[in-house]
């Protein structure tokens, strides 16, 4: 079975093939991702608000990042690998971020980073480019700069904020860019947007016309707890309820005396056998 690439991404647009991308953070949910054929696992700064607690992805660090993207890596055998520039780790400058860019891939065995911001970032992913670095775009709705945006809101709903986002996807395009994300902004921008570029775009929350789509995949499994969910989250399982359901029935056979019994125990006569966790 052969890794997707930046290129073979590429040509899923050539070609009008639409495709998938989910976010990832361990070993084994890239594993069964992978298992599943997603073409493409991002390890999205999302990790913070979605595994380690934070309200935000600002709190996120480099270091957090080299840590999960290579436990993606360890669990992945197919799929392109992209991993977020942390907020911080590249607005300072081109060397800053190919410094930080150089660690995902080095460290984290990524394939490819992805940055947030528009024209402003051109230049930054020329640069990443130029260093033999593919750079996936990020525009719209960018988490890190929620302070600025004053929440998690739709953007590009004026003309004049429409017509700069268009600007920057061409101008992220222009420097390199593989593909690019929108997220968060109306569909028709979105479909304005993927019919005037020559590489894919990959929605969340901007409509159906983009080349591809991305979920956060805790989201997707219907892991989250509670909290309002943004309407562009499609659950399409429930895990979470399935989890608490085997958490109190675990707890309930401990309390009872059931868990363990025989069949979960070692007796005297038998063979000696290998204890691992997770088979
Ligand atoms: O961090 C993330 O998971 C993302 C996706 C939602 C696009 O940036």
């Amino acid at each position: 079975m052969s890794v997707t690439t930046v290129l073979d991404v590429q040509r899923y647009k050539a070609e009008g093939r639409r495709f998938a991308m989910l976010t990832a953070y361990d070993a084994t949910t890239a594993a069964l991702l992978d298992e599943a054929g997603i073409p493409i696992l991002l390890v999205g700064d999302s990790l913070g608000m979605v595994v380690l607690g934070y309200s935000t992805t600002v709190p996120v660090t480099l270091d957090d990042m080299v840590h999960h993207a290579a436990a993606v890596a360890r669990g992945s055998r197919t799929a392109l690998l992209v991993g977020d520039l942390p907020f911080g780790a590249y607005q300072e400058s081109p060397e800053q971020a190919l410094a930080s860019a150089a660690r995902l891939l080095k460290e984290g065995g990524m394939h490819a980073v992805k940055l947030e911001g528009g024209a402003h970032m051109a230049g930054t992913v020329r640069r990443l480019v130029e260093s033999g670095i593919p750079v996936m775009a990020h525009i719209g709705l960018t988490p890190q700069s929620v302070h600025t945006m004053g929440g998690f809101k739709v953007q590009g709903r004026t003309p004049q904020a429409a017509g700069d986002l268009f600007d920057s996807a061409r101008l992220l395009e222009a420097a390199g860019a593989f593909a690019i994300v929108l997220e968060g902004i109306p569909d028709d921008l979105a479909a304005r947007i993927t019919r005037a570029l020559a590489i894919p775009t990959i929605g969340i929350g901007a409509g159906s016309d983009c080349d591809g789509q991305v979920l956060v995949v805790n989201d997707l499994l219907g892991l989250s707890t509670g909290g309002r969910q943004p309407r562009f989250v499609k659950r399409y399982a429930e895990l979470g309820e399935q989890v608490m359901a085997a958490a109190r029935a675990f707890a309930a056979e401990v309390e009872s005396g059931a868990f363990p019994d025989a069949q979960h125990s070692y007796g005297a006569s038998k063979p000696t056998e290998e204890l691992r966790y997770g088979g």
